[in-house]
């Protein structure tokens, strides 16, 4: 069994309705991870593969996109093609070494503030069961062989 510790949770999340409900959340005093950080958009229809896989190699232990439910994105299809990226990326990252669990997209509508909670919940229990990200721990080691004399 992987090492507790406390994983880094990168959230993408769409201006509209996810975070909404994250904002939401902290109203209602729901409890969550404190690990994870929120980048807002203005749609995940703006989320490219190549920021998913920016983040593990900057050393996320996960990554969740979330944006409106299906039917309710405010650019139409936007978090459509967020979900494919996002399975894109897992075969990506899965061809990296990584496991694929480690980046998921959600489906979550402005008064969702539960729902937020428990997929925040849900990606860092993830990550803590597959402990922490290789390629970010071999950035560490990296970064740290090059400082020493
Ligand atoms: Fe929310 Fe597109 S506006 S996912």
């Amino acid at each position: 069994m992987a090492e507790r510790y406390d994983p880094k949770v990168l959230a993408l999340i769409c201006t509209y309705c996810t975070y909404t409900a994250a904002d939401m959340a902290g109203s209602m005093r729901l409890q969550y991870p404190p690990g994870v950080r929120v980048v807002k958009l203005l749609c995940t229809g703006k989320v490219d593969v190549l920021y998913l896989l920016e983040a593990f190699r900057a050393g996320a232990d996960a990554v969740m996109v979330s944006g409106c439910e299906i039917g309710d994105c405010h650019f139409l299809e936007g978090n459509l093609r967020a979900k494919e990226r996002v399975a894109h990326a897992k075969e990506l990252i899965a061809e990296a070494g990584l496991d694929p669990g480690r980046v998921e997209m959600f489906h979550i509508g402005a008064s969702d503030a539960p729902k937020w909670a428990e997929a925040v919940r849900q990606m860092t229990r993830r990550a803590q069961e597959l402990g922490p990200n290789p390629l970010g721990r071999q950035k560490a080691q990296s970064l740290a062989a090059e400082a020493r004399p």
